[in-house]
């Protein structure tokens, strides 16, 4: 044990047998944290914890499914007591449609993922956070989700739809939760290699997971909440 507060925290990372996930979740372990390596399939979730280190923990997390959410955060209660930092990573993209006429079953499950199922996801773990009297809570947008830059026609409607509510969701459960310790922000990784970026993304996942992780280590004292970040700086909405 150290002085660090961070080493004794226990962070839950969604989405986090690959790309940002798992790279938000290396950052955390080696600031101290204890980390839920969470995946929608247990076995990717056991492969990454396990490469990740002894603090990394797995557990099966689908966030499309209510059922799965609230056995992985009772587990994860159950466990080790407490939920510092949750991180809703996981995402998915409708890629390159219109939005004047998108593929509606894709729309709904890239709003399913995206917005319902962070919103499930905090919603499960807010009140022990509250209990608690301290929670971070860090919603992963995207600069696409930014109304200010919805003048072009760049495809991914729905995950730009997504990202938009993620971002008033953000806004919404900070207001509701002011006073209690638990802040809520959302950040953009910006353009990232990953799966889902692609190989030709400017950026690497470490630099793309510093803005996350960064709002998920806010001190103690610290009151930023109900805000969008872009390299540790506000985006507009
Ligand atoms: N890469 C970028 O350029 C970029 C830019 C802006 C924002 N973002 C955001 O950053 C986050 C991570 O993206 P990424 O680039 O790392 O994407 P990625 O490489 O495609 O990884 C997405 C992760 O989400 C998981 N996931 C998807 N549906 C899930 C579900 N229902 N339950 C649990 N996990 C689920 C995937 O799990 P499986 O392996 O099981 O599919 C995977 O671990 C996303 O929210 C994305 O929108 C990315």
């Amino acid at each position: 044990m150290t002085n660090d507060p961070n080493s004794s925290r226990v962070a839950l990372v969604t989405g986090a047998n690959r790309g940002l996930g798992t790279e938000i979740a290396r950052q955390l372990l080696t600031r101290g944290f204890h980390v839920w390596v969470t995946a929608r399939h247990l076995p990717d979730a056991q492969a990454t914890a396990g490469a990740l280190g002894p603090h990394a923990r797995p557990l099966q997390l689908d966030v499309s499914s209510p059922t799965s959410i609230t056995t992985a955060i009772d587990h994860a209660i159950g466990a080790l007591g407490r939920i510092d930092v949750l991180i809703n990573n996981a995402g998915i993209t409708d890629g390159l449609q219109p939005a004047t006429g998108p593929d509606f079953a894709l729309a709904a499950a890239t709003l399913e993922t995206n917005v319902l199922g962070a919103w499930r996801t905090a919603t499960a773990v807010i009140p022990h956070m509250v209990a608690a009297g301290y929670g971070r809570i860090v919603n992963i947008s995207s600069n696409l989700g930014s109304l200010h830059h919805m003048t072009d026609a760049a495809g991914e409607p729905a995950y730009r739809v997504s990202k938009a509510a993620l971002n008033a969701l953000t806004r919404l459960l900070a207001a509701e939760l002011a006073g209690t310790g638990v802040l809520v922000n959302a950040a953009s990784p910006g353009w990232t290699r990953t799966d889902m970026g692609g190989a030709h993304a400017p950026r690497d996942v470490e630099e793309g997971a510093d803005t996350p992780v960064w709002l998920a280590t806010l001190p103690e004292t610290a009151h930023t909440t109900g805000q969008l970040f872009y390299d540790r700086e506000p985006l507009t909405w």
